[in-house]
């Protein structure tokens, strides 16, 4: 299943993030894909709040993860740029995070494609692609759910 948008700019990335994030009811893992600069950690911004987070969302570029438990569902923000394997994630204790049996609120994964095989098989895929300098396309995959 693939759903695409296009983002005219970085306000109506937040705001898609924001309406998306408000349809999750339940505990749910997701990746956010794309290059440096693409608008993945824009998109959690938006996406907090949908949540109803009203704290300030910053990039957990060097705490790997940020978290937020003032919204309606707690949210799990991180940032595998500078891991290089799942183990590495397990080391720092991030794997029980990826457990759907046990997840109490929503994860979302900026470079999870550094810390391979980490993510549940069922999450959803987020793709952003850079079309200009404020134009960006917007994919939505869920992934693991149909072989
Ligand atoms: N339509 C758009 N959507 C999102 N961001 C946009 C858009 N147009 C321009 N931008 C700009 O692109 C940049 C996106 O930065 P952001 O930190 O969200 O990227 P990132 O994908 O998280 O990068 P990194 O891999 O370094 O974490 C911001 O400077 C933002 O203002
Ligand atoms: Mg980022």
């Amino acid at each position: 299943m693939q759903i695409e948008v296009l983002s005219e700019n970085e306000e109506m990335t937040k705001s898609i993030a924001e309406k998306y994030a408000k349809s999750i009811t339940s505990r749910a893992v997701i990746s956010l894909v794309g290059d440096l600069g693409a608008g993945k950690t824009t998109f959690a911004k938006g996406f907090a709040k949908g949540l109803g987070i009203t704290d300030l969302v910053t990039s957990p570029t060097f705490t790997i993860m940020n978290d937020y438990k003032s919204g309606r569902l707690n949210l799990y923000h991180f940032d595998m740029y500078r891991l290089s394997s799942k183990e590495e994630a397990e080391e720092l204790g991030f794997g029980e995070y990826f457990d759907l049996r046990t997840l109490d609120g929503v994860c979302l994964v900026e470079w999870a494609e550094n810390v391979k095989g980490l993510l549940p098989a069922l999450h959803v895929e987020i793709t952003i692609t850079k079309v200009d300098e404020t134009k960006r396309k917007i994919g939505f995959s869920v992934k693991g759910w149909v072989k």
